[in-house]
C-alpha cells in the first residue's frame, strides 16, 4: 500500500485539502504559507484568550514539570480542587458548588443527563428518566447528547438510533411568553411529570439557532414551571459559559439559575481539552447521602494539566477584566453588523449578546452561507457556520465570536473583511 503524506488524518470533508496551520498569535492564525487569518470565530467559539497568550503558556509549561496525570478514583489534585472552587465563586448566587470534570462539551451534557436520572433514583423516583428539549438546539455529538439535540442536519443519518425525547417547538423570539409557557406545561402534562427528569436548554442557541436569544422573562417562567412540576433545569452553557456573552454564565442575563450546568469550550479556551458538569448542593447531597457514588466519568476526568490550564484561563479573564472588553467590543461589533444589515438585504437578522453574535441570511438564497464562509476564508477571516430558518434546517447563518482579547482596530478589520466578502459574493 502506498502511503501518501497528508492523507491519513481524517477531516470533515474527505475530498478537500485543508491548509495546515503552523503558528498562531493573539487573534491571528498563520498557515504554512504565512497567510494570516483573523480568528473571528475563536475556532468553534472556543479560544477566548486568543492564541499563544503570553501569561498562560509559561504557566502550562511549569505545570507540565509538576504533575500531568492522576486517575480520578486513585487521587484528587490541588489543580482540580482550585478550579472547582473558582467556578463556584463565579457562579450566580454562588450556587454551583460542585464540578465534575470531563473532556468535551458532549461529555459534560451526558454527565448532566446521568446526574439528573441518578438524582431522581436516589430520591426514590426512578421513573423520572425523560428529558424535554427544544426544537432548535445542539447539545453534542454522541448518541445521548444528539438525542437531546434539535439539529436536523446533524441528526438525520442517525435518527433511528436516537431516543425520541419531546421537544418544544414554539418560536422563542416571536411567540408570547404565555404561549411558550403553555406549550411547556402541555408537553409535561401529556407525558406526566413523574416520567421527566429535566428540561435542557442553551441560554442562547448557538450552532442550531445563530445566537437565537429567548425574550426577557423566558427562563424565569420556565424555571417556575420546572419547580412546580418537580423537574430539574439543566442549562447547556458549553458555548455561552465563562464570559462569552459578557457575563460568567449566559443564564445570568435572565436573573435565574439552573440545577445542573454543562460548560466546555471557553473553559480550556483551546489550550486544553476540558469541560465540566456543575451542580448545586441540592443535586449532589441526595447522591452523596444515598449510594455515595456518582455513576459517570472518563479516564481523563479531572486531568491536572487541563485543570491547571483552565484555572489560569479564568484567572487571566479576571485579572485582565476581559468581560468588560467582551461587552464593549461585542456592542460595537453588533452595532456595525446592523449597519451591514442595512446595506445587504440578504441579512435578515443580527442577534446575540457579548461576543456571541449571529448573522442570519435569507434562506431563499441557497448556498449563500457556504459561499460567504469560503470567501471570508480566502480574505483571511474565520467565521462559524450555523443554521436557522423556521425549522432550524436552513444552512443560512454564521456566528461572529472572536476572542475576548480583540481590540477595536482588530474588530474593525474583522468587519471590513466581512463587508468585503459580502460585497464580493453579492455581485
Ligand atoms: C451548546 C453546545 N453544547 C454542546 C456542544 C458539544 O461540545 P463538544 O464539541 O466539545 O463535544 C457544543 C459544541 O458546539 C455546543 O455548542
Amino acid at each position: 500500500m502506498i502511503r501518501v503524506f497528508g492523507m491519513h488524518n481524517i477531516q470533515p470533508l474527505l475530498n478537500k485539502v485543508y491548509p495546515k496551520a503552523t503558528t498562531a498569535n493573539g487573534v491571528y492564525i498563520y498557515d504554512e504559507y504565512g497567510k494570516a487569518y483573523l480568528d473571528g470565530s475563536s475556532g468553534a467559539v472556543t479560544c477566548s484568550l486568543g492564541h499563544s497568550h503570553p501569561r498562560l503558556i509559561p504557566y502550562i509549561k511549569q505545570q507540565l514539570d509538576k504533575l500531568q496525570f492522576v486517575y480520578r478514583s486513585q487521587f484528587g489534585s490541588e489543580e482540580a480542587e482550585q478550579l472547582a472552587t473558582r467556578l463556584f465563586e463565579h457562579s450566580p448566587e454562588r450556587i454551583y458548588a460542585h464540578s465534575f470534570f470531563v473532556n468535551s462539551g458532549t461529555e459534560a451534557i451526558e454527565t448532566a443527563m446521568k446526574t439528573a436520572v441518578q438524582y431522581w433514583q436516589e430520591k426514590g423516583f426512578p421513573s423520572k428518566q425523560q428529558f424535554i428539549t427544544r426544537w432548535k438546539s445542539y447539545h453534542g455529538i454522541t448518541v445521548g447528547a444528539l438525542s437531546l439535540s434539535g439539529h436536523p442536519l446533524r441528526r438525520q443519518r442517525f435518527e433511528s438510533t436516537l431516543e425520541k425525547y419531546p421537544r418544544l417547538k414554539a418560536d422563542l423570539e416571536n411567540d408570547t411568553l404565555e404561549k411558550l409557557t403553555e406549550e411547556f406545561v402541555q408537553v409535561i402534562e401529556s407525558i406526566g411529570a413523574n416520567h421527566i427528569a429535566a428540561f435542557v436548554a442553551e441560554p442562547i442557541v448557538g450552532a442550531a439557532g445563530t445566537a437565537l436569544t429567548p425574550q426577557a422573562g423566558y427562563y424565569q417562567e420556565m424555571k417556575k414551571v420546572c419547580e412546580h412540576y418537580q423537574i430539574l433545569f439543566i442549562t447547556d452553557e458549553v458555548m455561552t459559559g465563562l464570559g462569552r456573552t459578557g457575563t460568567w454564565f449566559g443564564i445570568e442575563h435572565w436573573n435565574t439559575t439552573a440545577d445542573i450546568v454543562a460548560i466546555g469550550k471557553s473553559l480550556g479556551a483551546g489550550y486544553a481539552p476540558i469541560a465540566a458538569t456543575l451542580m448545586t448542593d441540592e443535586i449532589l447531597e441526595p447522591i452523596k447521602n444515598g449510594s455515595g457514588l456518582i455513576m459517570s466519568g472518563h479516564t481523563y476526568s479531572g486531568h491536572p494539566l487541563s485543570c491547571a490550564t483552565a484555572n489560569r484561563v479564568l484567572e487571566i479573564i479576571e485579572e485582565e477584566q476581559l468581560l468588560d472588553n467582551v461587552n464593549t467590543q461585542g456592542e460595537y461589533i453588533k452595532q456595525q453588523l446592523n449597519v451591514l444589515k442595512e446595506n445587504y438585504p440578504v441579512i435578515q437578522h443580527v442577534r446575540g449578546k457579548g461576543l456571541m453574535l449571529g448573522v442570519e441570511f435569507d434562506p431563499a438564497r441557497k448556498g449563500f452561507q457556504q459561499k460567504l464562509i469560503e470567501r471570508c476564508f480566502q480574505n483571511g477571516l474565520l467565521v462559524y457556520p450555523s443554521v436557522g430558518g423556521p425549522e432550524g434546517k436552513d444552512e443560512n447563518g454564521i456566528l461572529v465570536s472572536p476572542p475576548f482579547i480583540i481590540s477595536r482596530s482588530e474588530a474593525d478589520e474583522l468587519l471590513a473583511k466581512l463587508d468585503q466578502s459580502l460585497n464580493e459574493i453579492n455581485q
